[in-house]
């Protein structure tokens, strides 16, 4: 049984041309003029691209009292309803828990997901234990990304001597270390100076975390990881002063990486003014929203290649849930969605703006992240060989993003009512057509897991350049070079 998708243009990272793509078992066996198959899908007019990979979401995640409320199962339904055929998310083991225990929970969970996903694991705590299971999580487990909480102080934040720890050791492994880059410090002291002041709605929540706490840790991450001798992925980066360190550090030659939100690029700090407390708190994130300069700035940096690609950073949260915090911004779950609407907003307000061109659209939400996780070309490209997850993009398909008709059972859209102009006629998952147009084919329990190795090149040239600027003792003779 094969598959022809017929009459497209095939848009990868570096390239667009005419082609039709033959799929078989899962995987891409051609790509060429006049193929023919069992099944044809009509891609005329459409883009023929990599699906999209969504590198940072958060499904039935247990956090501030509650769980997020996309699962496995409707979280992937939503990516693939938008082009994204790959999550991945992120194993939180609580302090003092084995990472192998932790990870069986997150095994329980994804086995209802819809599309392929992955894990990053987290490293909320610090010691021998943790140190020891690492080696496993690599070797054994699949995992090759740690991630690192600078904030949510008392709950899920590390400190630096315990992130300097882990990163050597992600060094010594071949692993990548991810950080959440907020200084969990100052905005817990800022979070209690607001609320004695009274000041307790949801825009205390971005009072208490303005763009200089980012760029802080996000410069600490940076130094961490730059005397540990390993690469380092800032996550959700939302502000100028991050980007820029990111920026410098790059120019540096550092091989470190940024991944700004469809939300940070889109939507501005004005939300949290709305009068309406449920609006407010339902976007009520860590980061919070930007202004305008923070947009540009993020923007520039997917054009320039500073930022290196596009997530969701996907935690949903519904009305009821938000509102435990009312009364105490700081009880608010940190969360917005994003899944179902990423690919088709970059792709309007990327692509159709003119601001981004085709290949780094496909560059920044599938081809780039599949190369930073050890995952392409299996992930993010169309050759033969790799699998078979697949957009037929529509240029032309509108609709305008609405709750009522969202795949996510939240009651609200933090996009609602932003017209899109292209929109998946196809999405294909290793093969098989998950969604047509508006509609949702979805096999529940379809999805695999996406096992990655540890890194080759970049860990690789790190350590040798490592050694060889090492500090070396001088060697003396004790015999003064004047000979007095
Ligand atoms: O507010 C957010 N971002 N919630 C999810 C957890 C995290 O910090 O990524
Ligand atoms: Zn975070
Ligand atoms: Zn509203
Ligand atoms: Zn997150």
């Amino acid at each position: 049984m094969s598959t022809v998708i017929k009459g497209g243009t095939v848009v990868t990272a570096d390239l667009t041309y005419k082609a039709d793509v033959r799929i078989e078992g899962g995987v891409i066996v051609e790509i060429g003029p006049n193929l023919a198959g069992d099944e044809v899908l009509d891609a005329a007019g459409c883009y023929v691209m990599p699906g999209g990979i969504d590198p940072h979401v958060h499904l039935e995640m247990p956090f501030m009292g509650t769980y997020s409320a996309d699962d496995f199962e409707s979280g992937t339904r939503a990516g693939l309803a938008g082009g994204t055929t790959m999550v991945v998310d992120f194993c939180l083991p609580d302090p003092g828990q084995s990472l192998l225990d932790a990870l069986k929970r997150w095994d329980n969970k994804s086995t209802r997901a819809n599309a392929d996903y992955s894990f990053h694991m987290a490293v909320t705590w610090w010691d021998k234990q943790v140190f020891e299971e690492m080696e496993t999580v690599v070797r054994e487990k699949g995992i090759n990304t740690f991630k690192h909480f600078m904030a949510y102080k008392g709950a899920l934040m590390v400190n630096d001597d315990e992130m300097f720890a882990s990163f050597s050791r992600c060094a010594e492994l071949g692993a990548l270390p991810l950080v959440h880059a907020e200084n969990g410090d100052i905005v817990a002291s800022m979070q209690e100076k607001l609320m004695a002041a009274g000041n307790n709605g949801p825009e205390a929540h971005a009072y208490s975390r303005p763009p200089e706490v980012e760029g802080e840790a996000t410069n600490r991450a940076i130094t961490i990881a730059d005397m540990a001798g390993c690469p380092v992925y800032i996550v959700h980066t939302s502000c100028e002063q991050a980007h820029e360190a990111i920026r410098r550090a790059r120019q540096k030659g550092m091989r470190v990486y940024g991944e700004p939100l469809i939300q940070h690029l889109l939507l501005d700090d004005s939300e949290y003014s709305n009068p309406d407390w449920d609006h407010a708190a339902a976007r009520v994130m860590s980061p919070p929203f930007r202004n305008k300069l923070h947009q540009d700035s993020l923007w520039a940096g997917l054009q320039a290649g500073s930022l290196s690609c596009v997530a969701t950073d996907h935690c949903s949260f519904t009305v009821q849930q938000k509102r435990y915090g009312v009364g105490d911004f700081r009880k608010i779950p940190n969360g917005t969605g994003g899944l179902e609407d990423r690919m088709p907003l970059l792709w309007s307000y990327g692509v159709n703006t003119g601001r981004l061109t085709m290949n780094e659209f496909v560059a920044v939400t599938s081809t780039n992240i599949a190369k930073i996780l050890n995952i392409y070309p299996k992930k993010g490209a169309i050759v033969v060989g790799a699998d078979a997850d697949i957009v037929v993009w529509d240029p032309k398909r509108t609709k305008t993003i609405s709750a009522k008709t969202q795949q996510s059972p939240v009651e609200y859209n933090v996009f609602e009512g932003k017209e899109v102009t292209g929109l998946p006629r196809y999405t294909l998952t290793r093969g098989y057509v998950a969604i047509e147009e508006t509609t949702v084919k979805t096999r529940e329990g379809h999805g695999q897991f996406v096992s990655r190795e540890p890194f080759q090149a970049v860990n690789k040239a790190l350590s040798t350049w490592k050694e060889l600027v090492a500090p070396r003792k001088v060697e003396r003779t004790g015999i003064p070079a004047s000979g007095v």
